[in-house]
């Protein structure tokens, strides 16, 4: 319902500021929560751009705070920023905690700039908890539809014709601090349709920029179809085993990144052949598996043209004849087309 999506997002974006706040007001926030960002690199100008926060290490300082503001509780747990238990003791006072107790705060916008839910990090990454708490799927946060970094990359994806997509909250804030803004996070959630849609209204071309790691590897595979299904272009760049787009940004200035990016940029066939075909190249059953696997991709391609090209473009790197290309890709069954 409509008013209620309103309050749920006036109270994120009270709880948006009430972080900031806390962030570079308080003791504990600058001792703690600041001195984190600034280790990481982050500038006081960077910090600012993207609304980031700190919350209290308290049980509910956060929720008092809201509740003598007169913000609701039924939104504050909707929105899922105050976790609402029973009280044995007390059925009618029920028991509430912060959710994003001591975690530092990174506020999530629409394309058009309203906060609908947070990343909350924790700082030290040697406890039990989950590195990054999340806001809860709700009426105003779909983490499925929600792209990190959109509101501020939108314009700078139109103009450079291309958006950059990476996995985290700080490799689209590192990116944008070195002055690469067309970049975008799907924040860890496996790539949706939903999200590549975001992006298809502002460009065709997708730029993939996973961590260099195992995980990283196959998340690009598999946003690979999903991409060109849409009928985009779809680049992949893998990082340096270990690194990923904020450290490699952090470590390396504007014109080596650049450079890397462009040097490193494969189309998604070059990238499939040399990933799969690595430890495969003598190997003639796992060399027909990447031939397989690399037609299924431009199986997905809704246009003929850029089929029969890509297809050309397989047969010379894989070594085998465009015409035993074409009758595989007819098997796969496209009368939809
Ligand atoms: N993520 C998450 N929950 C986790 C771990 C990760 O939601 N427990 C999401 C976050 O959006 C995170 C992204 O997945 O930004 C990528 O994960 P990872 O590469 O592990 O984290 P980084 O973004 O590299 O974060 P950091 O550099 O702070 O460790
Ligand atoms: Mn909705
Ligand atoms: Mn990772
Ligand atoms: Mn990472
Ligand atoms: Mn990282």
């Amino acid at each position: 319902e409509a008013n209620e999506r309103e309050s749920m997002y006036l109270v994120s974006e009270f709880a948006q500021k009430h972080f900031e706040k806390m962030l570079w007001e308080t003791e504990l926030g600058k001792a703690i929560g600041l001195s984190y960002f600034k280790e990481r690199g982050f500038t006081q100008e960077t910090i600012q751009k993207f609304g980031l926060g700190y919350c209290l290490d308290e049980w509910d300082g956060f929720t008092k705070t809201a509740l003598d503001k007169g913000y609701k509780l039924n939104y504050l747990e909707k929105t899922g920023l105050t976790i609402v238990k029973e009280n044995p003791q007390n059925p009618n006072d029920p028991r509430k905690f912060d959710r994003f107790k001591g975690r530092v705060m990174f506020p999530i916008h629409s394309m058009s700039g309203r906060v609908l839910g947070f990343g909350g990090r924790i700082l030290k990454t040697d406890k039990k908890a989950a590195k990054y708490q999340n806001s809860p799927e709700s009426d105003i946060y779909h983490k499925s539809k929600v792209l990190y970094g959109i509101y501020y990359a939108k314009q700078a994806i139109a103009k450079e014709d291309n958006c950059f997509l990476v996995e985290g909250y700080t490799d689209v804030i590192q990116f944008v601090q070195r002055g690469i803004e067309n970049v975008v996070s799907s924040s860890g959630t496996a790539l949706t349709s939903e999200q590549i849609r975001l992006i298809n209204r502002l460009t065709k071309n997708i730029t993939v920029l996973f961590d260099g790691d195992a995980a990283g590897l196959r998340a690009s595979l598999r946003g690979i179809d999903l991409i060109l299904e849409q009928g985009m272009n779809v680049k992949v760049c893998t990082f340096p085993e270990g690194e990923d787009p904020d450290s490699f940004a952090k470590n390396n200035e504007l014109e080596e990144i650049q450079q890397y990016l462009k040097e490193n940029s494969k189309d998604f066939i070059q990238f499939k052949a040399h990933i799969l075909a690595k430890e495969s190249a003598n190997d003639p059953i796992k060399r027909a598996e990447t031939v397989r696997d690399i037609v299924q991709s431009i199986s997905k391609i809704p246009d003929g043209i850029k089929r029969e090209i890509y297809v050309q473009e397989c047969a010379g790197i894989m070594n085998v004849s465009e015409s035993v290309l074409f009758s595989t890709l007819a098997q796969m069954g496209k009368k939809d087309r």
